[in-house]
C-alpha cells in the first residue's frame, strides 16, 4: 500500500474549508500550554468510554490497556506539537489499516474522534481563542478521520483482491456495478426508492462474491474475520444456485 498516495487522496477528496491547514496548527500550537497538560487526563477518559461499552471493550486485549494508553498519549502529543507534514498524515493512513486488523470498525474510529473534539471543546469553553481551538480541532478531527477511514478501506480493498485473487480495478467495476443494481436511485431513472418496510431489493441474479464480503462485514458489525468471510464465501459459492444461501442485503 502507497500510504502517501492515500494520505493525499483523501486530502484531496475534502473540500479545503474542511481540511486541517497550517492555521489550525498555529491555533493548536499557540495553546499547546493548555492543550498538552490534558494528554493523561484525555487518554485515560477515552480509554474509560471505550472500556463501558461492550462492542468497543471487546476489541482489547487482556492487559493491554496501558500500552494503549501510552500509544494514545503519544499520539495526542504528537497531533498538538505537529510536525503535520507529508510524513504524519502518511504515518496516519497506516493507522487505518492497524485498526482492521484489530477489528476496529470506522463508527468506533470516528465516534472517537469526534470525542476528542468534544473534549477539547469542553476544556476551553470560556476561554477567549474556544472557538478558534475548537474550530482547529473539529478540522483536525475531520482529516485525521478522512485519511485513516480511507487507509481502512483501501486495506480491506486489498485484503478483499487477495483473497478472491481479482485485479484491483476488476473488483472495483464489480463492486461499482453490484451497488447500482442493490441500490436503484432515482437520479439514474429509478421510480422510487424501495421503503425499508419492504425488505431487501429484488436480486435479479447471485450476489458479486466482494459486495458478499463487504456484506458479510458490515452485517457483523465489522466482526467478521476474513477467515470466516472467506469460509463463507467458499460456502456460499457451494450453495450458489440456493436463495437462501445468499447474504441479506439489509
Ligand atoms: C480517535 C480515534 C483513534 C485514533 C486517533 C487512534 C489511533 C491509534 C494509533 C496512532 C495507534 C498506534 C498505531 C501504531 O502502532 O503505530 C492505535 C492502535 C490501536 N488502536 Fe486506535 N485509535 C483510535 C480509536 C480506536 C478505537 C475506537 C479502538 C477500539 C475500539 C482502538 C483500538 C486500537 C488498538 C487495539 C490498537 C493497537 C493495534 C496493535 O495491535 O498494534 N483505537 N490507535
Amino acid at each position: 500500500m502507497d500510504f502517501h498516495a492515500i494520505a493525499q487522496r483523501a486530502i484531496g477528496d475534502m473540500p479545503p474549508e474542511t481540511r486541517f491547514r497550517p492555521e489550525d496548527a498555529e491555533v493548536i500550537r499557540a495553546h499547546r500550554d493548555l492543550i498538552l497538560p490534558l494528554a493523561e487526563e484525555y487518554v485515560t477518559s477515552f480509554y474509560d468510554v471505550l472500556f463501558a461499552h461492550e462492542p468497543t471493550r471487546a476489541v482489547f486485549e487482556e492487559g493491554e490497556r496501558p500500552e494503549r494508553e501510552a500509544t494514545q498519549v503519544d499520539f495526542f502529543r504528537r497531533i498538538v506539537e505537529g510536525p503535520h507534514d507529508d510524513e504524519f498524515f502518511a504515518w496516519l493512513a497506516f493507522v487505518g489499516p492497524v485498526h482492521v486488523v484489530r477489528q476496529v470498525s470506522n463508527p468506533m474510529m470516528l465516534a472517537m474522534l469526534d470525542y476528542m473534539v468534544l473534549y477539547v471543546m469542553k476544556k476551553f469553553r470560556g476561554h477567549e481563542n474556544a472557538d478558534a481551538v475548537t474550530e482547529a480541532f473539529v478540522r483536525l478531527a475531520a482529516t485525521l478521520g478522512a485519511i485513516i477511514s480511507y487507509g481502512y478501506e483501501v486495506a480491506w480493498q486489498e485484503a478483499l483482491q487477495n483473497v478472491v485473487g481479482m485485479p484491483p480495478a476488476l473488483v472495483q467495476r464489480m463492486v461499482h456495478e453490484e451497488a447500482q443494481r442493490m441500490f436503484p436511485l432515482r437520479s439514474h431513472g429509478a421510480a422510487s426508492y424501495p421503503h425499508p418496510a419492504d425488505g431487501a431489493p429484488p436480486r435479479g441474479r447471485p450476489v458479486a462474491w466482494p459486495v458478499y464480503f463487504f456484506s458479510i462485514h458490515s452485517a457483523s458489525g465489522g466482526k467478521a474475520t476474513r477467515s470466516s468471510a472467506v469460509k463463507r464465501v467458499v460456502r456460499n459459492a457451494v450453495h450458489s444456485r440456493s436463495e437462501s444461501a445468499r447474504p441479506s442485503a439489509s
